[in-house]
């Protein structure tokens, strides 16, 4: 049965108690009249209910062991056989190092009472297993070079290099598939500069250089496009001085307008400017025209994405009132604006990071916490209607190691990537900041897809999973299915 059918039956049991909760708000008690004239116990139709609910129940809870008991059933019922590779869980066993050498100042000054953990290493940037997490410019993965087994490979956290042979600066990033050109572009904080503090207790920066393009036809090559929004140099008082802060630049076309719009987080040093900027250009390699920045509804804005929907309407996601809460609306026609319309969604959660997607009609969000550059567990959510309710899953990550599913794989979300042609599977793009250097900041890509049971049934369904599960696999390498190019 699939999760939609659950959908529907649940849906019928809720309107029927629903229906006998308001009849009997009108009637006697006890006794409910039939058609036939006959007088039925209420009792009887309530046992009915139930017994109908407990079927159904244990039908359910049959599916769900299915889906939980082992990833090879995941795999047999509900994916393409291509996926298969994809899904494959990959351990991994990093022991922390034995106490030896000196630590970084900071990493001395963070040292903690209780023993240290790896996410300790990870921020270490004089950790003896740095390497494990920061691998160096000899494991490189060059396209213009790989021949063989590794072409087409990701190495998540290796250095990627663009198609000149420089690190790809494309953080915080967001990919658009151009149907015109039939080029994916990639977007994203180009970070090539010295990464500094600008107060004792201010986070880690790097100057607003600009955002990177990239171009691809295969997810794989990227050919810089340039900076296709560049900082401002001299002006003081614009959004985009090199002082202030552009983060998270996601670009989607306007099929009305034929421009492609750009919008990013921009704030201060402080991050207490809060807003977003929105950029435009006729081309998808730019330049973009900078047009102006807001508190998008009046209220405070940090992380923030794009999502556009089948129907062209297209939405803006961001982490509000402190990061206590994520805001969704829609975008005017031109993508321009938001309009007045906005939805409160994960209201208390502290999330911040959004990345949003939509499978079979049902609206899927991966989500990171909120720790500043340090990594933190990644959570799914998911609605039927993407102004919510929204409800959260559980943690997508699957593989690796607990340390690795409790750090989102030492990284945190930015976007997912739908693959055309293979339902339900998807890219999940992440950056694994370094904030000692954060230019050297890496990129893990891991597949994504939708299927099996969810972890966590909604509190309120009666045990029902009424999502589908959302699941990222940790490799050390893979690559996209041999039959993806041609498919797409
Ligand atoms: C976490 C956010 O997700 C990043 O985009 C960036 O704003 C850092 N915080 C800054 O500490």
């Amino acid at each position: 049965m699939s999760g939609k059918r659950f959908r529907f039956w649940l849906c019928l049991g809720d309107k029927l108690e629903e229906k006998m909760r308001m009849r009997n708000k009108y009637r006697k008690p006890t006794t409910f009249r039939c058609n036939a004239g006959s007088r039925c116990s209420l009792s009887v139709m309530v046992w009915s209910l139930v017994g109908f609910l407990l079927m159904i129940h244990f039908y359910s809870l049959s599916r769900h062991k299915d889906g939980a008991g082992g990833h090879s059933q995941l795999q047999m019922s509900h994916h393409h056989p291509l996926l298969r590779e994809l899904e494959q869980v990959e351990e991994e066993n990093i022991q922390i190092p034995p106490p030896k050498g000196k630590r970084s100042p900071r990493a001395a000054k963070r040292r903690p009472k209780r023993p240290t953990t790896l996410i300790d290493e990870f921020l270490d940037e004089s950790s003896q297993i740095r390497h494990l997490f920061f691998p160096d410019q000899k494991t490189a993965i060059d396209p213009m070079q790989e021949a063989g087994n590794d072409s087409f490979c990701y190495y998540p956290g290796r250095i990627w290099l663009d198609t000149d042979g420089n690190p790809i600066q494309a953080h915080g990033g967001g990919i658009l598939y151009d149907k015109r050109s039939r080029m994916y572009y990639w977007y994203g904080e180009y970070k090539d500069g010295p990464t500094y503090h600008a107060h004792k207790k201010a986070a880690a920066r790097v100057d607003i250089i600009g955002v990177g393009c990239y171009s691809s036809k295969d997810l794989w090559t990227w050919k810089f496009e340039g900076i296709v929004l560049a900082a401002e140099e001299t002006d003081e008082a614009h959004d985009l001085h090199k002082s202030n802060v552009l983060e998270r630049p996601k670009v989607i076309y306007n099929d009305r307008t034929g421009k492609y719009v750009m919008w990013m987080h921009v704030d201060d040093t402080n991050y207490t400017k809060a807003a977003v900027g929105v950029a435009m250009s006729d081309s998808p390699t730019g330049p973009f025209d900078y047009l102006y920045s807001k508190r998008p509804h009046g209220f405070d804005s940090r992380d923030m994405t794009l999502f556009r929907d089948e129907d062209g309407v297209a939405y803006l996601i961001y982490s509000s009132e402190d990061n206590s809460e994520l805001h969704i609306g829609p975008l005017n026609q031109d993508y321009l604006d938001v309009t007045h319309v906005m939805r409160r969604i994960l209201v208390g959660q502290h999330r911040e990071a959004p990345a949003l997607f939509k499978h079979q009609g049902t609206y899927y969000m991966i989500t990171s916490g909120c720790t500043g550059w340090a990594p933190n567990e990644a959570l799914a959510h998911a609605a039927e209607s993407i102004m919510g309710p929204w409800e959260t899953m559980g943690n997508p990550c699957i593989g690796g190691n607990k340390i690795f599913r409790l750090t989102t794989f030492f990284a945190q979300s930015t976007f997912v990537v739908p693959l055309p042609g293979i339902t339900g599977s998807f890219i999940f793009m992440a950056d694994r900041w370094n904030p000692a250097d954060l230019r050297d900041s890496r990129y893990v890509w891991l597949p994504l897809t939708v299927g099996g049971a969810a972890d966590h049934p909604l509190e309120y369904n009666f045990g029902f999973p009424l999502w589908s599960r959302v699941s990222i696999y940790w490799h050390r390498r893979w690559r996209l299915p041999y039959g993806w190019r041609e498919q797409k």
